[in-house]
C-alpha cells in the first residue's frame, strides 16, 4: 500500500480520538491524513506507522503562560499602553540634527512659487498648519517594493501642487535595524523623494535616551551586526551583539547559526566578566535559537551576568526593552500580513513565565507608545523650521497608516487625524473601518487617496495636485495640468 493511500473512509478517526460528525461537510484529508474533532489534519493511519496516543494535552498552554499585557490595545478596552504600568520611557529632549544638510540654492520654480504664495496667503497659512506623519511598510512600500501611489503623494507634497508649496510629513515607522542615516538613503532611492534623517523616526530612534541610563547594552535584531552601529551612534558605550557572544563560546547557543562571515566581524571578549545593564531589541531576530537563549540567560542571571543563575529573578535580572510592540506587518508577500517583532516578545514574555511562574516586565517602543508620539511632535516642529522657518506645530495632523492596532489607535489616543489604507495589514472591504480602532478620518485605498481627502478638507476642494510652470502669478494659471 502506499504510504500516502487514504484507506480510511471520511469521517474515521485516530484510535481513541472522537468520530467526527457524519452529518457536518467534510473537507477533504491529504491521503494518509484524518482530521480531529475540530478539523485538523493530523497524520492518521497509513499502514507504515505506528500510532502511540498523546499522553498530554493537545491543547497549548500559551494562555496561561502570555502576559496579559501582550493582548493588543483596542479603542473598546482602552488602556493608554501596552507596557507595564507605571513605567515610563525616556526620549531624547531633542532630536539629533541631521548631518546632510538639505539647504540648496533657490531655482526659478521656487522664485516663482514665492510669487504665487504671496497671492494666495490663506491657503499657504493653511498647508504649513497641516502636517502628515506616514507608516512606511504597507503605506509607502512593501520591503524594498514602493507603493506606486507613495512617489506620487510625496512628490506633491515636496512641492508638485498649486502653490509650490512644501506641505510639511515625517515618517514614523516601527522598523528598525540600521542607522536612520542608511535607512533614509535606501527610502529615498525607493520613493524617488528626499528623505531626511530629520523628517524620520524608526522604532528605536528614541532609545538614543536610554544612553544616559546603560553603558553597557546587549542589542538584538537586523541583519548583520548592523544594530552594533545603532547603539554606537545613539551613544552606549559597550554595545555587545548575541554573535560576539557565540563567537567567545558557541556552545551557548546549540541551535543557534554563526557562519564564517559572522566570525569576520564579530567582536568576542571574555564575557564571563562582563556585566550587562540591559538588554535592548532593535529589530527582528534573524536568529531566534540564539537571541532566545542568551536573552533568556540575562533575564535569569545574577544582575547581567552570563554563566550565572539568580536565585530571585524577578529582583536580580537586568531590564528588558523591545522597540515596538507590532504582532504582524505588512511585506511584499501576498498572502496574510508576516510576524515581527511582538511575535518574538511574547514568546520570550512565554519562555520567562515558564521559568519563573512570574510575568515578565518588560518595556516597549514604538506605536502606539505615547512617547513616540510625543517625540514625533518634537520631530516635526524641527522639521517645520527646516523648511518653513517655522519653530511651530501644525495643528492638523494627519496620521496615514495600515495597521489599525498601532498607527491608528495611537494616532487616535494622541488627538491626531487618523486614515487607515488597504495596503497592508488591514484589508477590510469598501465602506467598512476597524471596528476595535476605527480611523477617525476614514479609509482609503491607498495613500494617495488618503493624501488629497486630508488636504481638500485643509485648503478646498479645488486644490489642484499639480505646480503648473506656465503659471502667471500676476495673471493667474495658464494651461492648468491639474491631476484629478
Ligand atoms: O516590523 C514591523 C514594522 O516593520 C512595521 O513598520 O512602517 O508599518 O510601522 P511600519
Ligand atoms: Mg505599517
Amino acid at each position: 500500500m502506499s504510504r500516502f493511500d487514504d484507506s480510511a473512509p471520511q469521517g474515521a478517526t485516530r484510535p481513541g480520538m472522537p468520530r467526527t460528525n457524519s452529518a457536518a461537510p467534510q473537507r477533504p484529508t491529504r491521503p494518509g491524513m484524518s482530521r480531529t474533532a475540530s478539523g485538523m489534519l493530523i497524520p492518521g493511519d497509513a499502514g507504515k506507522v505506528v500510532e502511540v496516543p498523546v499522553s498530554g494535552s493537545s491543547i497549548s498552554d500559551a494562555a496561561a503562560l502570555m502576559h496579559n499585557l501582550s493582548l493588543s490595545p483596542s479603542m473598546k478596552e482602552r488602556r493608554s499602553s501596552r507596557n507595564s504600568f507605571g513605567t515610563s520611557l525616556p526620549i531624547p529632549r531633542s532630536p539629533r540634527q541631521s548631518r546632510l544638510g538639505l539647504k540648496r540654492p533657490a531655482l526659478s520654480q521656487d522664485i516663482l512659487a514665492s510669487q504665487v504664495q504671496d497671492m494666495s496667503k490663506e491657503k499657504v497659512e493653511a498647508a504649513k498648519n497641516m502636517a502628515f506623519a506616514f507608516d512606511i511598510d504597507g503605506v509607502l512600500a512593501h520591503g524594498t517594493e514602493p507603493i506606486q501611489e507613495a512617489r506620487q503623494a510625496l512628490k506633491m507634497l515636496n512641492g508638485d501642487n498649486e502653490l509650490g508649496i512644501k506641505i510639511p510629513y515625517i515618517l514614523l515607522t516601527n522598523g528598525g535595524g540600521k542607522t536612520e542615516e542608511a535607512r533614509c538613503k535606501q527610502l529615498s532611492e525607493i520613493l524617488e523623494a528626499p528623505i531626511s534623517t530629520q523628517q524620520f523616526i524608526q522604532s528605536h530612534t528614541p532609545m538614543q535616551a536610554l544612553a544616559e541610563y546603560y553603558e553597557t547594552v546587549l542589542v538584538c535584531g537586523g541583519e548583520g551586526y548592523k544594530v552594533r552601529e545603532v547603539a554606537e551612534t545613539y551613544g552606549f558605550k559597550h554595545v555587545v551583539h548575541p554573535k560576539d557572544i557565540m563567537a567567545w563560546d558557541p556552545t551557548i547557543s546549540p541551535w543557534g547559526t554563526f557562519s564564517e562571515e559572522d566570525r569576520a566581524d564579530a567582536k568576542p571578549r571574555d564575557f564571563s566578566k562582563m556585566k550587562f545593564d540591559a538588554i535592548l531589541v532593535f529589530a527582528d531576530s534573524r536568529d531566534y535559537a540564539t537571541d532566545f537563549q542568551i536573552i533568556i540567560d540575562l533575564l535569569l542571571s545574577d544582575n547581567g551576568k552570563l554563566l550565572t543563575r539568580a536565585e530571585d529573578p524577578e529582583n536580580s535580572g537586568i531590564p528588558i526593552y523591545f522597540s515596538q510592540g507590532d504582532f504582524v506587518f505588512a511585506t511584499a508577500h501576498k498572502g496574510p500580513a508576516r510576524l515581527t517583532q511582538g511575535a518574538f516578545r511574547i514568546a520570550i514574555e512565554a519562555q520567562y513565565k515558564a521559568a519563573t511562574g512570574v510575568e515578565l516586565e518588560r518595556i516597549v517602543y514604538g506605536k502606539p507608545e505615547r512617547a513616540t508620539y510625543t517625540y514625533a511632535d518634537e520631530v516635526l516642529k524641527n522639521w517645520m523650521e527646516e523648511i518653513h522657518n517655522e519653530n511651530r506645530l501644525p495643528k492638523n495632523v494627519y496620521m496615514i497608516g495600515d495597521n489599525p492596532q498601532s498607527d491608528i489607535v495611537g494616532g487616535n489616543m494622541y488627538g491626531w487625524n487618523t486614515c487607515l489604507v488597504r495596503t497592508g495589514v488591514y484589508q477590510g472591504k469598501e465602506g467598512e473601518n476597524d471596528t476595535n480602532n476605527p480611523a477617525n478620518f476614514g479609509v482609503f485605498d491607498h495613500v494617495m487617496d488618503a493624501v488629497k481627502a486630508a488636504v481638500r478638507k485643509e485648503l478646498g476642494h479645488d486644490f489642484e495636485f499639480k505646480w503648473n510652470p506656465k503659471v502667471n502669478p500676476v495673471l493667474g494659471t495658464e494651461g492648468s495640468s491639474a491631476v484629478e
